[in-house]
């Protein structure tokens, strides 16, 4: 089976399982549920990172790149993960956070105590550019007692590595045959396309300095040499990079097989229609008109050029889609079936983050001691700082926290629903005596709507294999598109709104055979109606 018929599920490995009471998922809680990911029918299972750190930024701080945080287990439950998971036929795919490290690795410790073979791992300059940080704040931060300032596009205390040094990218890659000899099948980059810096760096006021790191074209060359020195001698590796603020050309690029780069991108481009001007602090409904022409856009250029998209609603980064694109109040159950076949008979390969099975929701926090996370700290500060009072404050960062998908994985309806005996590190999502996996599989139909999307990727190669062409695509409650292979076509159209409202069905459709819909007694014709939120893949 190839990338392309395999789907992936994440796993926050913090929030999934807790079995040492700790109020901490582990690994063991994720060896435990190995049949429950089978069941859903998944390939490989993608795990935040889990090695040693100060989790200032929840493990993306990493201090040891090849050992596993305590909290997480042992190196030994690690390999019996991996084990385990791949006698049930399922894979793991590895976080490799190769842009920046925690202050407290040793590399960065070395450069400070004054080792010039150290800090020459590290991007230090005399002076600093005009860049912001994209947790707040300028992006320098200064480098001990020496004068000098080092480079962390995100947190203080994740500084930035600095690839041009032929030592830092040996290390690198000896970090992914160290795990390829353990087993692991999959790596995802944390923010790869940010690890080519210029040997000069300059001011760039453009949007808080991005152009001046971002896509740069040595970045290519730099997944090229990564490919052919680990992953790329075994074919059956997946790997997939994570791109911020990227485009349609660089993915192309980083995804073509004759390349050599990736096997598939993470873009945000439709994660960001809900933000006012760009700015992800802001809170607006989302732009519908936005959201299908970035799909259209990403769809057709990718498949006319050969490239492969990461298609996926959810992460640990963003606040539930479902929270964002449905009305999931009063079509909590449609609307999550609805996204689900948007993606998943899309071209690329789908990822389901946890929870997102069972229709989980953000939590409804009520104040701002919930949250933990960093990023979301700074972001209500900035905007007190802008003068917003602390209602309106709390208003926008509700609706794009990162703990709205981060808090623990609900699975029946007990006081912390599962996860934990112990004090949650994270309290629980408000809908979790509702909304949960005892429940979900008892009485729910979400988790067997994903089950049967997953497999039918296997079953249809028009799903997996098939071109990308947009459906009406100024319709304004529909995104639909076309999937073609050899003879055989697949019409998909989804209604993204709770107005009903209708399609003329193209001739060649008239005739098909429903493959999957979220309503029942779907009837084709020259016209078809749609309910709320209704999905109906049309297959010929
Ligand atoms: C990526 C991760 C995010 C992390 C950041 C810095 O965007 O997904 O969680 O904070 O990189 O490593
Ligand atoms: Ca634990």
């Amino acid at each position: 089976m190839s990338f392309k018929e395999k789907v992936i599920y994440q796993i926050y490995p913090k929030s999934f399982l807790d079995t040492n009471q700790d109020g901490v998922g582990d690994l063991q809680g994720i060896k435990n549920k190995i049949p429950y990911l089978k069941q859903l029918g998944v390939d490989m299972l993608w795990l935040n990172p889990i090695y040693p750190s100060p989790q200032k930024d929840n493990g993306y701080d990493v201090a040891d790149y090849t050992a596993i945080h305590p909290m997480f287990g042992t190196m030994k439950d690690f390999d019996e993960l991996v084990d385990i998971a791949k006698s049930n036929g399922i894979d793991l795919m590895l976080d490799m956070v190769f842009n920046h490290v925690s202050t407290e690795h040793e590399w960065f410790q070395k450069a400070l105590a004054g080792e010039k073979k150290y800090q020459d791992y590290f991007i230090l300059r005399d002076e600093p550019t005009d860049w912001l940080s994209k947790f707040g704040g300028n992006a320098w931060a200064p480098f001990g007692e020496t004068g000098r300032y080092y480079l962390h596009l995100f947190e203080q205390t994740q500084a930035d590595l600095n690839w041009r040094n032929p030592a830092v990218r040996e290390e690198l890659f000896d970090v992914l045959r160290f795990w390829m000899n353990k087993g692991v099948k999959g790596f995802r980059f944390d923010v790869i396309n940010l690890i080519g810096k210029d040997e000069v760096l300059k001011n760039c006021s453009e949007n808080d300095g991005k152009p001046a790191y971002t896509d740069r074209a040595i970045v290519h060359d730099y997944i090229k040499m990564m490919n052919q020195a680990s992953f790329g001698d075994d074919k059956d590796i997946i790997t997939v990079g994570e791109m911020s603020s990227t485009t349609p050309e660089n993915c192309i690029l980083y995804t073509s097989p004759d390349r050599e780069e990736l096997t598939m991108t993470f873009n945000f481009h439709h994660l960001k229609v809900d933000y006012q001007d760009g700015k992800k602090w802001t809170k607006m409904p989302f732009d519908f008109a936005a959201l299908k022409e970035t799909f259209h856009d990403f769809g057709t250029k990718m498949s006319d050029k050969n490239g492969w998209n990461a298609l996926f609603w959810n992460n640990h980064d963003q606040p539930r889609a479902l929270n964002r694109f449905v009305d999931a109040k009063n079509y909590r159950v449609a609307g999550a079936k609805m996204l689900a076949s948007a993606i998943h008979l899309n071209r690329g390969t789908p990822y389901i983050y946890m929870g997102e099975e069972i229709g989980m929701l953000d939590p409804n926090f009520d104040s701002m001691t919930q949250y933990a996370d960093v990023e979301t700290a700074n972001a209500y500060q900035e905007l007190l700082d802008l003068g917003k009072s602390e209602e309106k404050a709390f208003e926008i960062v509700k609706s794009k926290a990162r703990d709205n998908s981060r808090t623990p994985m609900q699975w029946d309806d007990t006081e912390f629903s599962g996860f934990t005996e112990g004090t949650p590190w994270l309290a629980l999502g408000k809908s979790s005596k509702e909304i949960n996996v005892a429940k979900e599989l008892s009485e729910g139909s979400i988790f067997n709507y994903y089950q049967r999307l997953i497999q039918l990727r296997k079953e249809y190669p028009v799903i997996a294999r098939g071109s990308y062409e947009a459906f009406l695509p100024e319709h304004p409650q529909i995104y639909g598109y076309i999937r073609r292979f050899e003879d055989r076509s697949l019409l998909v159209v989804n209604n993204f709104y709770s107005q009903k409202t209708s399609i003329e069905l193209p001739e060649e459709f008239q005739q098909g055979e429903v493959l999957i819909a979220n309503y029942d007694n779907c009837l084709l014709g020259e016209k078809i109606n749609l309910e709320p939120y209704q999905s109906i893949a049309i297959y010929c």
